[in-house]
């Protein structure tokens, strides 16, 4: 594949390294949005022609390609979103504020994502449940003691990232999912930033809930999905009630609403979102999601190496296995270096990346990041420690 011309922004001689944050998208997925917006831009499972039976069909094979993606046991538990935020938003308020009653623990960590841990602060609010922190290491890793130590017989849930998107900390899910299950207790996972990274199978995790987004992993925003145990999906309530997903209502307010997927569905979905979702998926089937994972912990090892000779340069996440590596330039702020780099045309992200608690173990409060994906290679690695080899960093980024 060529990656210089797949990705045309690449050919611009930009280096991207804020992949955790968004991907770049591949012509494939363009071109296919772009087709559905010129030739077929009918609406969906509304119409009795050709043009919205295409679509139909579009977004069935998209569900069904997503479900094998991930192994999901039917494509019905492949509920498509917004995005991981949404998809998060539903397991919790549209499952959990249902189920969850006063004194319940949920069990989690300060290293969350915004999307995760907002959801819970508000039902947790709403039901007077106690939201408990598994410990975490030095390295701020969680292991699965420290899980065993953060359960009481209250605990309900275990809600956590699968990588975080600050540390890039691999949590070991199976292992958690499994004693959880022993213990009675359901898991949902923030998949955002381990779902475009390597393989993730569903069925052989067991987990009971996962979100993550489709621009994550070379598909358009807007797009993300919800998958569920058919059992928790049936009984979770539909944060938006409208079209499509209802299948009668009368002036009495008698309401049925469809099966899933339709019925946590509602309204037009993002077809052309979809659409390129599914060449997104495509064109990571043909590269191997563990040849992906393979080559970004490879070249995240290769940064690591470089940047530690640089004197100025703290790394938070060395031994981390996969393309994130946080840092700081020793006394400049983070937001100088961003403003520096920027100017030689390379991308980082700076700031509390959304996990705002995380500062409370990590002890600073902005970091840099930079996120790897297949299509970086050692040159854009060189590039960033060029840059950053240099003693006057604050005073260039002005
Ligand atoms: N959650 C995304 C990030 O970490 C936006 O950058």
């Amino acid at each position: 594949m060529d990656f210089n011309k797949d990705f045309k922004i690449l050919s611009s001689g930009v280096v991207y390294l804020d992949n955790c944050a968004t991907t770049l998208k591949p012509s494939a997925v363009i071109d296919a949005i772009s087709d559905y917006y010129m030739n077929y831009s009918a609406n969906a499972n509304r119409g009795d022609y050709d043009m919205s039976r295409k679509v139909d069909d579009k977004i069935k094979e998209t569900r069904q390609k997503v479900a094998k993606f991930i192994n999901a046991k039917d494509p019905s538990q492949i509920i498509f979103t917004s995005g991981a935020t949404e998809g998060l938003n539903m397991i919790i308020k549209g499952y959990f504020l249902n189920h969850l009653n006063k004194g319940d623990e949920i069990l989690t960590t300060k290293a969350e994502h915004a999307s995760l841990l907002l959801p819970w602060f508000e039902v947790a609010k709403k039901r007077s449940l106690k939201i408990k922190y598994i410990d975490l290491q030095d390295d701020l890793s969680v292991t699965v003691d420290n899980v065993k130590k953060g359960i009481t017989k209250n605990t309900k849930v275990i809600s956590l990232a699968h990588i975080t998107n600050v540390i890039g900390d691999v949590r070991p899910i199976k292992e958690i999912i499994k004693y959880a299950h022993d213990n009675g207790i359901l898991v949902a996972i923030d998949g955002a930033q381990s779902v475009p990274h390597d393989k993730i199978d569903v069925s052989d995790l067991d987990v009971d809930f996962l979100a993550f987004s489709a621009h994550k992993m070379l598909g358009p925003t807007g797009v993300g999905v919800l998958y569920a145990k058919e059992e928790y999906l049936k009984d979770m309530e539909p944060l938006i009630t409208g079209g499509g997903m209802n299948a009668f209502f009368d002036s009495m307010m008698n309401v049925e609403y469809k099966d899933i997927p339709e019925k946590l569905e509602p309204g037009t979905p993002n077809v052309a979102g979809i659409i390129g979702f599914s060449k997104a998926i495509d064109y990571l089937n043909e590269l191997g999601m563990e040849n992906i994972h393979k080559y970004e912990v490879d070249l995240k090892k290769y940064m690591v190496e470089k940047l530690s000779k640089l004197k100025n340069v703290i790394i938070y996440n060395k031994d981390v296995p996969n393309g994130i590596v946080t840092f700081n330039v020793d006394k400049v702020f983070a937001q100088d270096v961003a403003a520096y780099l920027n100017k030689k045309n390379i991308c980082v992200r700076v700031g509390s990346h959304c996990a705002k608690t995380l500062s409370e173990v990590l002890g600073v409060k902005n970091t840099c990041r930079a996120s790897l994906y297949f299509y970086n290679t050692k040159k854009d690695v060189d590039e960033l420690v060029d840059a950053l080899d240099n003693d006057n960093i604050l005073y260039d980024s002005l």
